[in-house]
């Protein structure tokens, strides 16, 4: 399910992509924000994001915070990644749940929401700390909430809200300690805008 590695080259001659490149992102100084117009789009990001995560082989490991206030798309973004890695269920927002896992058969994604999280000692409790493994990528909404608890992101993902539709940003944590997430071949990421069908 989650072997449908497609780079970015492939996708734009593949006849997916009906519009021009709006931004290139990561760790560059003169990084843009690009703009979502709608849900679809959001989407969209989401998956190309994920597609550009295997490709890269950034997998390992993975940390990723999504910031963004209410409603600015966070859960949204994390369900056409994880959609666009081949899974084909409901991506619920673990609101509720802290956090929802996906198992795929080279990795596992742990999808957390972390607005209602309260308690410092709960974190032991629950065991969070061992979802965060070379075998995983853990996508996090509200990382704040978790205080130091959290280990480093390696990318930061921001979503704001810009009247009825989105903005996206993407930053690399120079702090990460993922060594493909510095490589040069790992900082260009070209965010394709595309409705889906
Ligand atoms: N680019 C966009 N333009 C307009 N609406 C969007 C866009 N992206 C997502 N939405 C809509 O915004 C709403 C909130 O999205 P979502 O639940 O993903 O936000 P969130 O950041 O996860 O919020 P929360 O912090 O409450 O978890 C949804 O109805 C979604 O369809
Ligand atoms: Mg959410």
């Amino acid at each position: 399910m989650a072997n449908d590695i497609t780079l970015f080259s492939d996708d734009l001659t593949s006849g997916n992509i009906t519009s021009t490149p709006i931004s290139v992102l990561l760790n560059d100084a003169f990084s843009k924000q690009a703009t979502l117009t709608d849900e679809s789009a959001t989407l969209s990001a989401g998956a190309q994001f994920a597609k550009y995560v295997v490709s890269h082989q950034l997998k390992t490991g993975l940390v990723v915070y999504l910031h963004g206030d209410l409603g600015a798309g966070k859960t949204t973004f994390t369900r056409g990644f994880i959609q666009g890695l081949g899974f084909s269920g409901k991506v619920k927002s673990p609101t509720y749940t802290l956090v929802e896992p996906y198992v795929f058969s080279r990795y596992n994604i742990y999808h957390f929401d972390l607005y209602r999280f309260a308690d410092e000692d709960e974190w032991e409790a629950s065991g969070f700390r061992e979802y965060f493994n070379p075998q995983s990528i853990c996508l996090i909404e509200w990382p704040e909430k978790a205080g130091d608890l959290l280990p480093e992101p390696d990318i930061h993902v921001y979503l704001i809200h810009d009247e009825l539709q989105r903005k996206i940003q993407f930053l690399v944590n120079p702090k990460s300690n993922n060594h493909s997430v510095h490589s040069s071949q790992a900082q260009r990421f070209n965010l394709i805008e595309f409705k889906l069908e």
